[in-house]
């Protein structure tokens, strides 16, 4: 503790009444902000550091009872009251409240407790300042985290450059919401986070051990590839960083980084994304649009029958005799499903390619390498600008949905021998018992098993999926995906907002409304970084959302500035201010731990 004690400088004030819920301190007459940090060190039975944050100042005199009085004094006799001895009588009275304290364990480490106690009476009170802030990184420590560097521990509206603070790497297996009103800084803050990736993955790259994390990223901007509002050249200048002929390139990037529906490609590491009818099941139509119990049925039934195929004989008309042994359909029906699957027509869509080995119309789909880059710890972005809201849904949901049920078939594998097996069955490919599903995605991915593509087997093992990366899908934009309305029954973001993290799979959420997202997502999400928010609505509904208490942080979600956010997680015990610094200025260092 002295040693500590030491390094914390100049007292500030002195505890003067304090509850477990609110703390009064008077100090000097100094310089201070809304949300500014404390230190109170106290012997109170164990040596304790207790974290104090200002909720509310206010002048105080040190005699005088009423201000009132003095200021009336002051105006009519000025010269009287520019005494020094004035200057001590003027204090300042801060409130706020305890966010816990630090203890030392026996281990040595410094760990958090949520506020059950109290300092002693009358403790000498410290304000953090970028002097003292190594104080504060030690005694945060547990509370800073280690792995994806998110932004600097803000005290008041100072950023600590010296208490950086991150989010684990198991934070995106699990679900995250990014929410702030435009121009808060949000798309700003994943670049950050999208940076701390790559450098997270070639830390683990490099030390040979843990767990990679992977990031499927919709981009309806098209902004993160090459950040056009800045400086610098978004994920193209921090790939550029690894030589494509070098092993890091290989395992850090390869085979892309970014798909988009443009055609003119030239860069290494960008993919022109097309996926195949055949990789569309009923379930992604049904989970995107609305279908009628009956259009439901007979889709099933068609896929069912025709598998991978249906899609193609929905199109040209040709659904074959034998699709109505049970109940027959009628036209109505089978003319609606049609007409649903029509924007899936040549002509009518760049991304999904047909498919009908019968003419010659073969399999062609980045599906199963998106599926093998995800499974080995890469970034993708997907721009999404020329694509329609229907297609943009509909290869996020594809891509989700079959990452899904791949590590699903992964988890009730029992060996390697039964593998290949589990993952067809999955697919709804099952010759034996003459299903086709999605036969031509199942052999792709068998033949990328095989060639160790799809990492899914290590030394005659099935892996565990505590061994595979950490997936993200990240959505901006998220509105436009998972509100109420849309985010249908069946949809494959509910199935993974409620059961993504048992197998490893995670959601980010970006929004300006947090109202617009649908409260099933809402209620999952373990990691929240709230900005600036517009209104009264807005902020409730984000305080009432956020995993940790957000009492006494009402009034920052009002005013915070660019890149400021309050970052609440299950698996901490406060929230943390953090202001993320700006993409341009973030040249390489050291923020990954
Ligand atoms: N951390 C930051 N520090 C300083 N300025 C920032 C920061 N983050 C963002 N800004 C400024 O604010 C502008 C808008 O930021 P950004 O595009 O990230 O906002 P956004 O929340 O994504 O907005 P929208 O909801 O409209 O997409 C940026 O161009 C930048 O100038
Ligand atoms: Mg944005």
């Amino acid at each position: 503790m002295e040693d500590l004690l030491g390094k914390l400088g100049n007292k500030f004030g002195v505890l003067a009444e304090s509850d477990t819920t609110q703390l009064k301190v008077m100090a000097k007459n100094e310089d201070v902000a809304v949300g500014d940090l404390f230190i109170i060190p106290s012997r109170r039975g164990h040596a304790r550091f207790y974290f104090f944050r200002a909720t509310q100042y206010a002048n105080v005199m040190n005699r005088t009872i009423d201000m009132g009085d003095v200021a009336r004094n002051k105006l009519t006799m000025d010269d009287s009251y520019f005494a020094d001895d004035l200057n001590d009588e003027k204090l300042i009275e801060l409130k706020g409240m305890l966010l816990g304290y630090a203890q030392k364990e026996v281990n040595g480490k410094w760990s958090f407790h949520r506020p059950r106690r109290l300092p002693e009476h009358l403790t000498e009170v410290y304000l953090v300042t970028e002097e003292n802030a190594v104080v504060v990184r030690e005694l945060l420590a547990s509370q800073l985290g280690s792995g994806i560097f998110v932004g600097y521990l803000l005290a008041g509206e100072k950023a600590l450059s010296s208490v950086p603070v991150y989010m684990p790497p198991h934070a995106l297996s699990h679900h995250i919401g990014v929410f702030g009103r435009t121009g808060g800084g949000k798309s700003n803050l994943l670049m950050v986070l999208i940076e701390s990736m790559f450098r997270y993955n070639e830390k683990v790259e490099l030390d040979g051990n843990g767990r990679k994390v992977s990031l499927l990223a919709i981009d309806p901007h098209d902004e993160f590839c090459t950040w056009p509002s800045g400086q610098r050249n978004g994920i193209e200048e921090i790939v550029s960083k690894y030589d494509f002929k070098s092993g890091s390139w290989n395992s850090l990037v390869a085979p892309f980084y970014y798909l988009t529906a443009r055609d003119t490609i030239s860069k290494e590491g960008q993919r022109r994304i097309r996926l195949s009818r055949a990789d569309i099941g009923p379930q992604d139509l049904l989970s995107i649009m609305e279908f009628t119990d009956q259009q439901t049925a007979f889709a099933n039934q068609i896929y069912s029958f025709h598998g991978e195929r249906w899609i193609n004989r929905l199109l040209s008309g040709d659904i074959g005799e034998h699709t109505g042994e049970g109940a027959a359909f009628l036209p109505g029906t089978i003319s609606a499903v049609e007409r649903r699957v029509s924007f899936l027509r040549r002509g009518q869509t760049q991304i999904f390619t047909s498919y009908d080995p019968e003419i010659d119309q073969e399999y062609e789909s980045v599906l199963p390498d998106i599926i093998c880059a995800l499974e080995s710890g890469r970034i993708i972005t997907v721009d999404t600008t020329l694509m329609t809201e229907l297609e943009q849904f509909l290869v996020t949901t594809v891509v989700a949905r079959t990452l899904f049920m791949l590590r699903k078939a992964l988890k009730s594998a029992r060996s390697a021998e039964t593998l290949e097996r589990e993952i067809c069955i999955s697919l709804g490919f099952d010759p034996e018992n003459g299903s086709t599903g999605m036969r031509a995605f199942a052999e792709s991915m068998i033949e990328a098993l095989n060639e160790g593509r799809l990492p899914y087997v290590r030394n005659g093992e099935v892996v565990r999926i505590e061994e595979l990366p950490h997936v993200n899908v990240l959505i901006e934009e998220a509105p436009s995906v998972l509100n109420p309305e849309r985010l249908r029954f069946g949809s494959i973001f509910r199935d993974i907002s409620r059961q993504g993290r048992k197998f490893g799979i995670g959601l980010t959420v970006i929004s300006q409304q947090v109202t617009a997202i649908d409260h099933g997502i809402l209620s999952q999400l373990n990691t929240e970084i709230t900005m600036a928010l517009g209104n009264e609505a807005e902020r409730k509904e984000a305080i009432k959302n956020a995993s940790a208490d957000l009492y006494g942080f009402e009034k920052e979600l009002q005013v915070m500035g660019k890149g400021q956010a309050i970052m609440t997680a299950s698996y901490r015990d406060v929230p943390l201010p953090v202001q993320a610094p700006l993409f341009d200025s973030l040249v390489e260092r050291g923020c990954i731990r």
